[in-house]
């Protein structure tokens, strides 16, 4: 599913990029939530030796929840539009977070090459035009036993859940965003989370393309309902340990 072409869709997140750390610092919890499914995806210690891919980095607050809680770990941060990966690599970081350019799509074009220990998707999956086909190569990157975390919204399918997330975009987040110059992305933003996987759905299509324990888990506050945390597991290979 695709409601922007992809390169609309990077040159609305290019101009979005300038507002966009002030537009999530209003949304109670984003930051905390972002640290809780980090958290949820049960790496060992301060993440010394891991290799993590951060897709969708957006402007750093992804990349930041990781480095936060795992701040011995080496991070690629990927991203398709250069204003949100602009604003993210200008951020201060110390050594071991990367930045790379690229669809996430197209990755091992762009020389991410894994194996990764996790990779962390917060609010990207919903965008891309073949989500089957970016999990196909996610999984292919990650090494066996290795954990993906995806961080979406993804509505429960109860009608009072997609009643609120109408609520809050009308109400709150297209007004707002509409006086900054970005009303287009955030019109796409509710029309995308209507038109995309509801959580059990999201489950079922990672079970599909190939992962195992794969675990659904809510977000809090105004949130309940209309965002969630999945983690599953690139199966170990057949003799490996489980
Ligand atoms: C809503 S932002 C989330 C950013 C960050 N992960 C966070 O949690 O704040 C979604 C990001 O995904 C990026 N994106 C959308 N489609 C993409 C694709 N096909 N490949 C790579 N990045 C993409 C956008 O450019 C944008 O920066």
């Amino acid at each position: 599913m695709t409601l922007l072409r992809d390169e609309d869709l990077a040159a609305a997140f290019d101009h979005a990029s300038r507002s966009y750390d002030t537009l999530v610092a209003a949304n109670p919890g984003y930051h905390a939530h972002l640290r809780r499914s980090v958290r949820r995806i049960g790496l060992p210690g301060r993440g010394h030796g891991l290799r993590l891919l951060d897709l969708g980095c957006g402007t750093g607050a992804s990349t930041a929840a990781l480095r936060s809680l795992l701040p011995a770990a080496e991070v690629t941060a990927v991203d398709a539009s250069a204003g949100m990966l602009g604003r993210a690599a200008a951020k201060p970081w110390a050594d071991g977070v990367t930045f790379v350019h690229a669809p996430a799509e197209r990755l091992t074009e762009a020389g991410v090459n894994g194996p990764f220990d996790a990779v962390f998707a917060a609010y990207v999956l919903r965008n891309v035009t073949d989500a089957d086909a970016v999990l196909a190569v996610v999984r292919d990157l990650l090494r066996p036993g290795g954990r993906l975390c995806v961080h979406e919204y993804t509505l429960s399918g109860r009608q009072v859940d997609r009643a609120v997330w109408t609520l809050v975009c009308r109400g709150v987040v297209q007004p707002v965003a509409t006086l900054l110059g970005d009303g287009l992305l955030y019109r796409y933003l509710w029309r995308s989370v209507v038109e995309f996987d509801t959580a059990g759905r999201f489950a079922h299509r990672l079970d599909t393309a190939g992962f195992d324990h794969v675990r659904v888990l809510p977000l809090p506050g105004w949130q309940t309902g209309i965002a969630h945390t999945f983690v599953a597991r690139r199966p170990h290979e057949p003799g490996e340990e489980g």
